[in-house]
């Protein structure tokens, strides 16, 4: 098995030097103690100071068969979940979320987010996740919450790397954890399907209830009219 790992102290993005790194290893990791110019999802920035988390996990497709793709999302998601709630106070792990279809939130503050981008051989996975700091948000999405908060110590983010990229490694030689019934099962288990949540980028932002993931990892929501939709990529916020 061939790794490349990169730990720096400023970057621009994470994600960036990630492509730099990228050549036919089998996996890659690429952190940085902050970024100058963090990307979030649909373009967005990802502010990105000291204090949070910042890295880049890369996966060669050859790790990644279809049907490990297809909920490769959610698995992320668990992924997240499962990670920070070890570094949390058992009494705090309540309050940790999921929300559709990898983001983490402490008492539906948003507390890390996943951009996931092709590059050559590569799925690229970037993680952000407040640590020490639950920065201003500004542009209409979820408000923020940071894992600091709830109990994590703020000398564990190396753990969490670790304990991140160790998962996204072993996953596959775990057939009964990480099949597809059990990702979705386990999945639906972390989701706090009471809460409704606004499609951000559509016109009238409409507020939507969740209902089902199906097993390509789409969302069935409720609108207020008492209509169904799958959603596929849409943002919720
Ligand atoms: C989101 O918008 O929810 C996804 C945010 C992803 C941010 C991470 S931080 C590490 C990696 N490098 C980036 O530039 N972005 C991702």
């Amino acid at each position: 098995m061939q790794t490349s790992e990169l730990k720096l102290a400023s970057v621009d993005s994470t994600m960036e030097a990630a492509k730099g790194l990228a050549a036919s290893q089998d996996f890659l990791l690429v952190s940085a103690e902050a970024q100058t110019r963090g990307k979030g999802t649909r373009g967005r920035p990802w502010q990105s100071r000291p204090g949070n988390i910042y890295v880049t996990l890369g996966v060669n497709r050859r790790h990644l068969p279809p049907a490990r793709l297809a909920l490769l999302p959610l698995e992320m998601g668990l992924h997240l979940w499962e990670a920070a709630a070890a570094l949390l106070p058992t009494d705090s792990r309540k309050c940790l979320t999921l929300k559709w279809p990898n983001d983490l939130l402490i008492k539906g503050g948003k507390a890390a987010g996943i951009l996931m981008e092709s590059y050559g051989e590569f799925l690229l996975i970037g993680i952000g996740i407040n640590v020490a700091a639950a920065p201003e948000v500004t542009d209409g999405g979820t408000p923020s919450a940071c894992l600091g908060q709830a109990g994590m110590p703020l000398d564990g983010k190396d753990a969490l790397i670790d304990d991140l990229y160790r998962r996204v490694q072993a996953a596959p030689k775990d057939a009964e954890a990480y099949a597809a019934e059990s990702i979705l099962l386990r999945w639906q288990g972390k989701v706090d399907w009471d809460r409704a949540h606004i499609i951000r980028d559509r016109p009238g932002k409409p507020l939507v209830l969740p209902l089902a993931v199906n097993g390509q990892g789409h969302l069935q929501v409720r609108h207020a009219d008492g209509s169904r939709e799958w959603l596929v990529a849409e943002y919720l916020a």
